[in-house]
């Protein structure tokens, strides 16, 4: 079976009404997990690679992986570029075949932003390939400066809804990451704070309002950290903060029903491989055989997809819609 392309994954969700989750891939376990894990709940589903994962495992090893895995699946299966930083990274990977590719210009000045992503769009578009961009900078749930009781100000980190429909307008993306609260890693809000879905909403509805219709919205740093993990990390020897927090599930599943189309989660697979790896290590000194340790690692990540796919994201049965 071919790769499916991200446009028609993106089409069935808005109208099934369900997230995709877009699972970042760096090795040949992870891949294997998530797409089992799909498999197994006939989940569609997006494979990210970012530029370290290309750095790390080489960008014709994950091909081929990715390959193999789409051989040896029914489901359908997207590849993405996640955190596309150039315009050379984003044409190579389009170049090689990927379906969609984030260009991130969040950083950059607001016209910045727009100039990149419009160059990598034309591009894009030429050659078959979604395009996804950010708007606003994810670092956590705190309010823009000068924000006072959930005005929307211009020029914070939060992305302004009338700026995203602008965004949108003059850069052609065919989807849009959002800045609401979310962050990446495993510390990402103090206490017990939340994403801001008022402002997903609004944001939801001006593009609606503007005439992009069911407009794909992108929810980056979704993991929930979840405690039992950490604490089964730090119980086998590891020393993460006390502090660790993630985004609520329950927000996620907000999220979704209001339109969040793609939902990106790297954090919490990477902490349960690393929490059975730990565990193994410590129950089993002796061992040194990679497959010993590495299959409760995947294993572990394969149950975590399965939950967020069945429970979360709401993806699950939706492969052959
Ligand atoms: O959002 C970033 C993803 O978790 C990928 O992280 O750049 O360390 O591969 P990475
Ligand atoms: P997490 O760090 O919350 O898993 O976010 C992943 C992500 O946004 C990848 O682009
Ligand atoms: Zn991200």
């Amino acid at each position: 079976m071919p790769l499916t392309h991200t446009k028609d994954l993106f089409a069935k969700a808005l109208k099934g009404k369900y997230a995709l989750g877009a699972f970042n891939v760096n090795n040949m376990e992870l891949l294997q997990a998530i797409v089992e894990a799909c498999e197994e709940e006939k989940a569609p589903v997006m494979l990210q690679i970012s530029k370290g994962a290309r750095q790390y495992a080489n960008p014709v090893y994950l091909k081929k992986l990715i390959e193999a895995a789409v051989s040896l699946s029914n489901i359908p299966i997207a590849v993405h570029l996640d955190h596309g930083d150039s315009f050379e990274l984003c044409k190579e990977c389009i170049d090689e075949g990927f379906t969609s590719v984030m260009i991130d210009g969040s950083h950059l000045p607001y016209d910045k932003n727009v100039e990149i992503c419009k160059k990598v769009v034309d591009y894009a578009h030429k050659h078959n390939c979604v395009v996804e961009g950010e708007l606003g900078m994810l670092v956590g749930a705190q309010h823009d400066e000068g924000e006072e009781g959930g005005g929307y100000s211009k020029g914070g980190v939060y992305t302004h809804p009338d700026e995203a429909v602008q965004f949108v307008k003059a850069t052609g993306v065919d989807s849009l990451a959002v800045a609401i609260g979310n962050s990446h890693g495993a510390y990402k809000f103090k206490g017990q704070q939340h994403l801001d879905l008022d402002r997903l909403k609004t944001i939801k509805k001006a593009l609606l309002d503007a005439g992009m219709g069911d407009y794909p919205l992108v929810l980056h740093g979704a993991s929930s950290v979840p405690k039992e993990i950490a604490q089964e990390i730090n119980r086998y020897g590891g020393k993460l903060g006390e502090d660790t927090a993630g985004v609520p599930e329950a927000d996620i599943e907000v999220a979704r029903r209001v339109g969040c189309t793609k939902v990106n989660i790297d954090t919490d697979l990477r902490m349960a491989f690393t929490a059975a790896l730990r565990k193994f290590f410590m129950e089993s000194p002796k061992e040194y055989d990679p497959r010993k340790y590495l299959t409760p690692a995947r294993n572990k990540v394969k149950e975590l997809v399965r939950h967020k796919v069945k429970n979360v994201l709401c993806c699950a049965g939706h492969a052959f819609d």
